[in-house]
């Protein structure tokens, strides 16, 4: 038993993600001595901090344990580190990732990894042919609330899945109001930034959908830029040319249908902005990221005809919530699912072609959009 030291280049590290999600969840593993393995060696990671502004990334190094830094990417990726993390904004993540497996670094990057599915396959097939491990961020399956959607789908609760309905979103202030910042970074309004709902949300909805229910065989989509300007973080005000609203059909392999509503311009009425409702023969179930509510066939009310006069039937009443069982945070539990595989080749699901799968459904939610038509969804292989 030993302790092994893996090095991690976190390419974001002042971002959101960045600081919150990957370096924090990577330094609770280190603080807590490292991630037991099968053999009873304990892997400890060891940071690399990137970023383009070295005042704040110095700062965020100092305030973490006097963390290594650097905002020269190709002198991180010329260090013995074995991993590359990218989670700086979606633009240009192809070529940062093109740079780290030339490195030959183990790859593990945000979603979406790529702008379009040629470009993200390719990542994944330059990964394969270097014989270099490859995984995406895939976490809301990990959130309780999804996660007992997952189990209790797993479990056969819902009999023959007939409809799969996805409502989120929620109002992003376009940061005109005194007081009232817009919420998200407005790289996310600028296509050549990488912004975009399908392609930031849809990322989600395939893995969510495909594993929960049944693989996603068909899309057709409509989208809108509800909010067409916007106030960016120096004050300036800015075209948005990237949709804020999503709308989506999709088809399912056991002939089940789906509906995506997403939108940023919304004032969400329920228990979460983010709500995935699975109906099925024998069982229905609403989820949000922590609560899960469940009705059976047999606990189904009669509500055709009661809710034909005011106050006749509580649809409210006949549900059931999952018990909560304990969970790790999310990105923590991907990040100890993907040290494994990388340390002692756990198995492990989400690779790049699994991105790359995510991607796919927004490359064809667009082209349903601009096209108007309904858009088949091939399989994809290394
Ligand atoms: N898995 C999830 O649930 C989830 C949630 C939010 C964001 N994300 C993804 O994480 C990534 C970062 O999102 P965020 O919300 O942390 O964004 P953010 O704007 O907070 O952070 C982005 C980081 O990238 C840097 N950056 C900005 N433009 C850059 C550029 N052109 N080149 C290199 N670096 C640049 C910024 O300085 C910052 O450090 C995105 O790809 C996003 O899609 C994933």
């Amino acid at each position: 038993m030993g302790d092994i030291r893996i090095g991690v280049i976190i390419n974001g590290a002042t971002g959101r993600m960045g600081t919150v999600q990957h370096m924090g969840n990577l330094l609770a593993i280190a603080a807590e001595g490292g991630l037991p393995l099968g053999n009873g060696d304990r892997l400890i990671p060891e940071l690399m901090l990137v970023g383009r502004d070295a005042t704040k990334l110095a700062a965020l190094a100092a305030t973490h344990g006097n963390q290594r830094w650097t905002t020269n990417l190709a002198e991180a990726l010329a260090g013995p580190e074995k991993i590359f993390m990218d989670c700086a904004a979606t633009g240009g993540r192809p070529a940062r990732v093109r740079q780290a497996i030339a490195a030959g670094k183990h790859i593990f990057i945000e979603k979406p990894t790529a702008p379009t599915v040629e470009e993200a396959m390719e990542l994944a097939r330059l990964c394969a042919a270097k014989g270099l491990k490859h995984g995406v961020i895939q976490d809301k399956l990990f959130l309780p609330g999804y996660g007992k959607l997952l189990a209790i789908s797993k479990a056969g609760f819902f009999g023959r899945i007939v409809s799969v309905k996805i409502d989120a979103g929620s109002w992003i202030f376009d940061g005109t109001e005194e007081g009232r910042e817009c919420q998200r970074p407005s790289w996310n309004y600028r296509k050549a930034d990488g912004g975009g709902l399908a392609l930031d949300m849809m990322a989600h909805w395939r893995y969510m959908i495909d594993r929960i229910a049944s693989p996603i065989t068909g899309v057709f989509a409509l989208m809108n830029t509800a909010i067409p300007e916007r106030v960016d973080e120096q004050g300036r005000r800015y075209t948005v040319d990237a949709e804020d609203t999503n709308y989506a059909l999709i088809r399912l392999q056991n002939g089940a249908i789906g509906t995506i509503c997403n939108s940023w311009a919304a004032r969400p009425r329920r228990d979460d902005t983010m709500v995935v409702q699975v109906d099925g023969t024998l069982g229905s179930a609403v989820a949000g990221r922590w609560k899960c509510f469940t009705q059976s066939a047999a606990e189904t009310p009669e509500a055709f005809i009661k809710a034909a006069k005011p106050g006749g039937v509580d649809l409210m009443a006949d549900w059931k919530e999952v018990p909560d069982s304990p969970v790790k945070p999310p990105f923590r539990q991907c990040w100890e699912d993907w040290l494994r595989y990388v340390a002692e080749d756990a198995p492990y699901l989400p690779n790049l072609v699994e991105g790359a799968k995510a991607v796919q459904l927004a490359d064809l939610a667009y082209r349903s959009a601009r096209e108007q038509r309904w858009m088949d969804v091939p399989e994809l292989k290394l």
